[in-house]
């Protein structure tokens, strides 16, 4: 089996990025991790990527200052030499451009810490905790070019408990993060090419198990 090519973009700590490559360790996986990049030089998540001997490479964005087109253009350029097919945005923290959206259409995920729609953008755990919601969790979608927009690939929640903070909220949705991003890049691998809006029902969509019983459920 051919697996797709695929790259992850960071920016940071990494900790999705290292689950993707533990589920791309198996010969089995569909996709195959072949390139890391990130824009910031001190990510941690480099380690990973160093660890697991998939080439890992820093594209810094400030050396291009206002130019994002310019550094945007030098990842599609990495990106292009190592035949990448499939990207993942982990905790990649910059907007894309139109152009590197389009480039990519249909063939680029992103993990963000809420149940899209609710909650877009940063601190997720804090307005969810703020908003008195019951559950939680995290989506993989498509990126398109509105922010944590776009077709939902995979979905995985966790309730909220009595006396959470927004850090042991968080940490219970890394923990799904962790599981649901392999499973998303795995459906992706396996409808790519060509996989857009209409074509994710046709690729099929996941929810993970709740993996935690409900508090106060009724009887
Ligand atoms: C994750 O919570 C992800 O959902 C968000 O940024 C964070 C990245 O964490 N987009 P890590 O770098 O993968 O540990």
């Amino acid at each position: 089996m051919s697996r797709r090519r695929t790259a992850v973009l960071i920016s940071g700590r990494g900790s999705n990025l290292a689950a993707l490559l533990g589920a791309s360790r198996e010969r089995s996986y569909p996709a195959e991790i072949a390139l890391v990049i990130a824009n910031e030089p001190a990510a941690a998540g480099l380690a990973h990527a160093a660890a697991a001997g998939v080439a890992g490479a820093v594209i810094d964005h400030r050396p291009f200052g206002r130019d994002r087109a310019a550094h945007e253009g030098a990842m599609i350029a990495a990106l292009g030499a190592a035949g990448i097919e499939l990207v993942c945005l982990a905790g990649y923290m910059r907007r894309l451009s139109p152009r590197m959206v389009a480039h990519f259409a249909g063939r680029m995920l992103n993990i963000h810490p809420s149940l899209l729609p609710a909650f877009p953008g940063l601190n997720t755990h804090a307005r969810a905790l703020a908003a008195g919601v019951k559950l939680h969790g995290c989506t993989v979608h498509l990126v398109t070019e509105a922010l944590d927009d776009g077709p939902i690939v995979a979905q995985a929640a966790v309730p909220v408990l009595p006396g959470d903070t927004a850090a042991t909220l968080g940490a219970r949705v890394l923990a799904q993060e962790h599981l649901l991003y392999p499973l998303a890049l795995a459906l992706l691998a396996r409808g790519a090419p060509g996989m857009v809006a209409e074509g994710v029902a046709a690729a099929g969509t996941a929810a993970l198990q709740n993996p935690l019983p409900l508090p106060g459920a009724l009887p």
